[in-house]
């Protein structure tokens, strides 16, 4: 089964956003990756629906928003009809996680839960069947351009074992210092998406780079 590329917008020139938009359409990456930061459930504050909408507007591939805000529950239908095709929150930010579950999906999107690198597996053991995806945070969110956290990797196995157990759909995405030098490890440990900023986007060639992590192949 081949993997996805999602490169996350935040590390993209914003002055310039359709350039980075028109070269995630022509390259071979398969979702747009974007950032939410509230200032508050993590220390930076990144954008919003605003953005989104105009994003989403212009992107022709899967628009997949990670929601690093807290109590995203006030939230879920607006950042639905900005255009996301996939809403992911963070199951620290939430107190009830399955009514936020359900209410992505009656807002008609997908629904992901994101795990902070010291939650557990465990939290997700009753909601995981309702999820289409499970984004397992490999640094601290809240910037990019941050070192991978290795013992993400054992984290990554753990949630393809859950997931199988429960016969859930839920894809597992990786995001947080994800690059050629971790790609294969993180894909054969059961990770299914790969959230790229920085190794995309800082690079210089960018269409390039994303070719490189699609071609990679789990080891
Ligand atoms: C971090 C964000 C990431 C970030 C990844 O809080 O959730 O999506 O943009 O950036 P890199 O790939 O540079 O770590
Ligand atoms: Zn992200």
């Amino acid at each position: 089964m081949s993997h996805f590329v999602a490169p996350s917008l935040l590390a993209a020139d914003f002055l310039h956003l359709d350039k980075a938009i028109d070269l995630v359409n022509t390259s071979e990456a398969d979702w747009f990756h974007l950032d939410v930061m509230d200032g508050s459930f993590v220390p930076n504050i990144s954008f919003g629906q605003f953005i989104i909408e105009q994003i989403a507007g212009r992107a022709e591939k899967y628009v997949d928003v990670h929601l690093m805000i807290d109590d995203p529950s006030r939230y879920i239908d607006s950042f639905a009809r900005a255009g996301a095709s996939g809403l992911t929150v963070h199951a620290e930010a939430c107190t009830h996680l399955h009514r936020v579950i359900q209410q992505m999906k009656e807002a008609g999107v997908k629904a992901g839960v994101a795990l902070n690198p010291h939650t557990p597996v465990s939290v997700l053991e009753n909601v995981i069947e309702d999820l289409d995806l499970v984004l397992i945070m490999t640094v601290n969110p809240g910037f990019g351009g941050q070192q991978f956290i290795y013992q993400s990797i054992p984290k990554v196995r753990q949630t393809a074992e859950l997931i199988t157990t429960h016969n859930s759909r839920a894809l597992i995405e990786v995001d947080g210092g994800i690059g050629e030098q971790n790609a294969a490890k993180v894909l054969e440990a059961g990770a299914r998406v790969l959230v790229a900023g920085s190794s995309v986007f800082k690079s210089d060639d960018p269409a390039e780079a994303i070719r490189r992590l699609k071609h990679i192949d789990a080891n």
